[in-house]
């Protein structure tokens, strides 16, 4: 609410300040810092340096200073460049505006260029359209450039073009909105270029604040000082014959297109010769050329009685002609002082000396023509065709932060031949270019890359060469229509992001890298690229030599934790073992895990990093011994020798996990499988776990737990509770967070008494997915079925994709089934379970070895809990915490619904129930597939 109100009070600031429209005023090369109050209209004007940034600011002449309005007493001109541009901001696109320029020479340059025949002239540009030649002729003259148009976009630009005539300048930049309730003729298509704006009669300019829009009426040269309330005026006594003037107010009313101000119709000028009155509005100035094509004029005659005894009749009836087209009768209305409008539009002939009209007193008519004043405009044809704005908002933030002046100056793309040196643009529709090619080489940029390129979504080609960059800029991921990237000869040294590498192997993208740190030793390639066998060989090097400093660590870390912990269980044993133990805390033999595991008897699983046995230390704790292959192929005589310069070359490996497990050093929690010890002897490998006796999840929940003893709603949200709390551990209390990788019903396990704990956490990342690596294609991208959606396209995983494999065991929980159907149904557990909820009833979905004990609400919560943690987006996903907290309160709900808490005693109950309705279960539950791998 507070925001939008911001948004409005600057939006408002923009079109009103008190009331009144906000006025532009721009006084051009005043070299002062702060604006100031002109006398005159008591308009502020402000300097010019904020809209532009190249020219420079130069005072008049001396004697050409001399009552000259303040604005025109200095200017900026422009030495260098074809096109200079200023930009005014803020304006209302829709609205419509007067825009005046004001340009007076008064030899600033000392140059007297305009006094020996000298011609300066040159072009002003609004947006991409040409405004108005400007041909300065008198160097004491002020020459203005009007147009009155509707804004196509929130900026304007003005610009002036160099055409080899001279230095372009410019005195002052006037910008006034005005009501769109006037001017009706100025739409989206039309604009009006004013060529003579007179007032009548008078012998001053007339402008804001006499004229709320500070339109500028100009005198028409032959009014004379006027007393008060006379037709005629009489200055020096001498009566003017062609003059009628009043002070009493002349009336408009509200819906006045024109509002002409009442000073300006209280003079009027009369036929001089009682009959005929004409109104020239030649060009002057014989140099410039005949206008092309044509000017379409839009002519605005302004009248109003201002003789008292001639209101009572018709009496002024004339003939406006113009030559050649046409002849309108008009009749002056008898109402006095009241304003009243004659337009007039019309195509011109291509004689600029047609460009007169006359006003012709018709018989019978008893008072000759008046006119009191006149406005005269061309049409403009502004192009519509711009560079897209958005286009046009990111290169001007660009050029802010590289700024280079001469070249990248108003519109980036239009007109073709002034585009910016550094783009290439196409139109991408009728109205609009965009700008599909960006050339930033040799910029000094460094890493803080203007995020604006980003909006640049139609770029195709960008060259970022010979430069500074020390990272992927992040922005590039944004570029969807990319094609080229030219990264080369920069300061890269890190891996290419997964956006790019994507994008390059799909073929969509053409990159050079040459010339970067990361080029040399190909670390800035895509590791999807490398070849496969070269994945082997590293990760099972990488492997061998982790695994030794893993054990190394681990067993630095053993010996102090043996030493602060004296009465740990470990120790009993071994005391009780004998000699035949080895003395060390954690370290085991062989031999020992021989011992332990009754010489491998029996294997209670198997998985991508070898087979697990069941074992029992000597003081009778249940052990899991996981035994790598190798260790099975050196029982067997068989060895794989690594050559050690193939180990040497993986130091980067090595460090990284020595870090890894300093941090698993401190991972301790009642909801995490614990390492116990472990054994390292040659190539031989084998880690001891902590038994869990109730196997994992999965087991509970596959299909041959039918015949054994199925997990309660209550049951499985403890689990889900327990899982979750682990998870969150790793998360939240580990720094920098562990990222388990791999979260799934398979490496949840559970205690003797149900209690689950995670496994497999930590080592997954350097140690227990690179030794899967030869096994499973999909070690590295986790376990299909669980894999965060995002990490196809990041390849990065994160807490989030944890949360992603926790929605997916949440789902297993509610529904019995895999992450992955098999047969009959197939497809992803998330796609049944979002059909099924499609079809409206959640109990369809819900396990039905539940037989419907559980509270509703309770598992609605957990549907929604693990969709919302499947989210497409990971930003959508809540945190483990968070999924603690809901896990927790449908707990509370199914507790609440007051059924006795299943005790161990019970289980024969449900599984004889169980037993009892097996053909009912199987066969409304075909979906239910065996077991998993695991
Ligand atoms: C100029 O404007 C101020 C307020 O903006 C006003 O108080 C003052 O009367 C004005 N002066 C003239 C001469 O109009
Ligand atoms: C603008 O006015 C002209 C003539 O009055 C008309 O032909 C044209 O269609 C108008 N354009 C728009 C966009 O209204
Ligand atoms: C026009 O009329 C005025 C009086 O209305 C008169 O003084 C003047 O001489 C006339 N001009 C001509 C040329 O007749
Ligand atoms: C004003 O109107 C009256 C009556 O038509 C006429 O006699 C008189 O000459 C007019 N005055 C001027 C200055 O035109
Ligand atoms: C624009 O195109 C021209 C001609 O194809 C080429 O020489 C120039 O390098 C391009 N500029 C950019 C910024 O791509
Ligand atoms: C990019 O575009 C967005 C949305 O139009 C805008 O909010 C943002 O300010 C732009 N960024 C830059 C650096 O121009």
């Amino acid at each position: 609410m507070m925001r939008y109100f911001l948004c409005l009070g600057i939006l408002a600031a923009a079109v009103l300040v008190n009331g009144q429209p906000a006025f532009v005023s721009i006084d051009c090369g005043f070299s002062g810092d702060h604006a100031y109050n002109d006398l005159d209209t008591n308009l502020t004007y402000q300097p010019d340096g904020e809209f532009i940034d190249t020219g420079s600011n130069h005072e008049l002449g001396a004697t050409y200073v001399t009552d000259k309005p303040t604005q025109a007493r200095n200017l900026r001109s422009f030495p260098d460049g074809t096109r200079n541009c200023y930009t005014i901001k803020n304006v209302i696109r829709g609205y419509k505006y007067l825009m005046r320029a004001s340009f007076l020479y008064g030899n600033y340059d000392n140059d007297n260029s305009l006094t020996d025949n000298g011609q300066l002239a040159f072009d002003l540009y609004l947006g991409v359209s040409l405004w108005k030649t400007m041909r300065i002729i008198d160097a004491d003259q002020l020459y203005i450039a009007e147009i009155i148009t509707i804004a196509s976009s929130d900026y304007f630009f003005i610009c002036l073009l160099r055409t080899g005539n001279g230095t372009p300048f410019i005195s002052a930049l006037e910008l006034r909105p005005i009501d769109n309730g006037i001017y009706h003729d100025v739409n989206q298509t039309v604009s009006l270029l004013l060529w003579e704006r007179w007032d009548m009669g008078s012998d001053q300019t007339f402008r804001y604040p006499k004229d709320k829009y500070d339109r500028k009426w100009m005198p028409d040269g032959i009014g004379r000082s006027c007393s008060a309330n006379l037709y005629r005026c009489n200055s020096n006594s001498e009566p003017n014959p062609n003059v009628v003037a009043t002070t009493e107010l002349v009336r408009f009313d509200a819906n006045d297109p024109y509002a002409v101000p009442s000073v300006v119709m209280q003079t009027a000028k009369v036929a001089p010769d009682n009959i005929t009155l004409e109104i020239d509005f030649r060009d002057g100035n014989s140099i410039s050329p005949p206008p092309l094509p044509p000017p379409l004029f839009y002519i605005y005659l302004h009248f109003s009685e201002l003789n008292a005894s001639a209101s009572a009749s018709a009496s002024r009836v004339f003939l406006i002609k113009i030559p050649g087209i046409k002849s309108i009768p008009y009749t002056m209305t008898s109402e006095y002082l009241a304003e009243r409008h004659v337009p007039i539009s019309y195509q011109a002939d291509p004689d600029p000396s047609t460009y007169y009209l006359t006003l012709t007193k018709m018989q019978g008519s008893m008072l000759p023509p008046l006119i009191n004043a006149m406005e005269v405009y061309s049409k403009i044809n502004l192009a519509s065709i711009a560079t897209d704005e958005r286009d046009v908002d990111a290169m001007m933030a660009i050029k802010k932060q590289y700024d280079n002046k001469h070249n990248w100056q108003g519109d980036p793309c239009v007109p073709a031949n002034l585009s910016w040196s550094i783009v290439n643009c196409t139109s991408s529709s009728s109205t609009s270019f965009r700008v599909t090619s960006l050339n930033l080489s040799y910029k000094g940029l460094e890493d803080s890359l203007s995020t604006a390129i980003a909006n640049l979504t139609a770029l195709k080609i960008l060259d970022l060469s010979n430069n500074y960059l020390r990272t992927f800029p992040d922005f590039l991921a944004n570029l969807s229509s990319l094609q080229s990237l030219d990264l080369s000869s920069n300061k890269l040294d890190g891996p290419m992001p997964a956006h790019l590498c994507h994008k390059q192997a799909k073929g969509l993208l053409s990159l050079r890298l040459e010339g970067n740190p990361c080029s040399s030793g190909g670390a800035c390639e895509c590791s999807k690229h490398t070849n496969r066998s070269q994945v082997l060989v590293v990760s099972m090097a990488a492997t061998v030599v982790v695994v030794l400093i893993l054990l190394s660590v681990f067993f630095i870390w053993r010996r102090r934790r043996g030493k602060r912990q004296p009465s740990k269980p470990q120790q009993k044993w071994k005391q009780i073992g004998g000699s035949s133990f080895h003395t060390d805390n954690s370290r085991f033999t062989y031999h020992d895990l021989r011992m332990i595991t009754n010489n491998f008897e029996r294997a209670i699983g198997k998985g991508g990093f070898g087979t697990v046995y069941y074992g029992r230390l000597p003081d009778g704790t249940e052990v899991a011994v996981k035994m790598q292959k190798r260790l099975l192929a050196i029982d067997e005589g068989v060895t794989e020798e690594l050559k050690n310069d193939e180990l040497s070359s993986y130091s980067h490996a090595i460090k990284e996990f020595q870090v890894e497990a300093q941090l698993l050093s401190r991972v301790h929690h009642r909801n995490l499988v614990s390492l116990i010890g472990f054994c390292n002897e040659g190539y031989s490998l084998g880690l001891v776990f902590e038994y869990a006796a109730q196997g994992s999840l999965r087991d509970h929940l596959s299909e041959k737990a039918y015949s054994e003893k199925n997990l309660s709603w209550r049951e499985r949200l403890r689990i889900a509770i327990d899982a979750a709390q682990g998870l969150e551990y790793l998360h939240k209390s580990c720094k920098p967070p562990i990222i388990h990788r791999d979260v799934k019903t398979s490496n949840i396990l559970l205690s003797e008494n149900f209690e689950a704990k995670i496994a497999d956490f930590g080592l997954s990342k350097s140690f227990l997915s690179d030794a899967q690596t030869h096994i499973s294609t999909h070690a590295i991208a986790g376990t299909p079925g669980y894999v965060d959606p995002e990490y196809h396209n990041t390849f990065r995983f994160n807490e989030k994709s944890d949360v992603y494999g926790f929605g997916i065991v949440l789902l297993e929980l509610v529904t019995g089934l895999p992450a992955v159907l098999k047969f009959p149904e197939t497809g992803h557990i998330l796609q049944w379970v979002r059909q099924g909820l499609a079809r409206g009833n959640v109990a369809d979905i819900v396990d039905l070895r539940l037989k419907r004990q559980y509270d509703n609400y309770s598992v609605k919560k957990i549907i929604d809990l693990a969709l919302h943690c499947t989210s497409m987006d990971a930003n959508e996903r809540p945190t483990m915490t968070v999924v603690s907290m809901l896990l927790k309160e449908s707990l509370q709900l199914e507790l609440a619904r007051g059924e006795p808490e299943p005790s161990m005693s019970s289980y024969t109950e449900i599984l004889d129930v169980s037993q009892s309705g097996t053909s009912e279960i199987t066969s409304s539950a075909p979906e239910m597939s065996g077991p998993s791998a695991r």
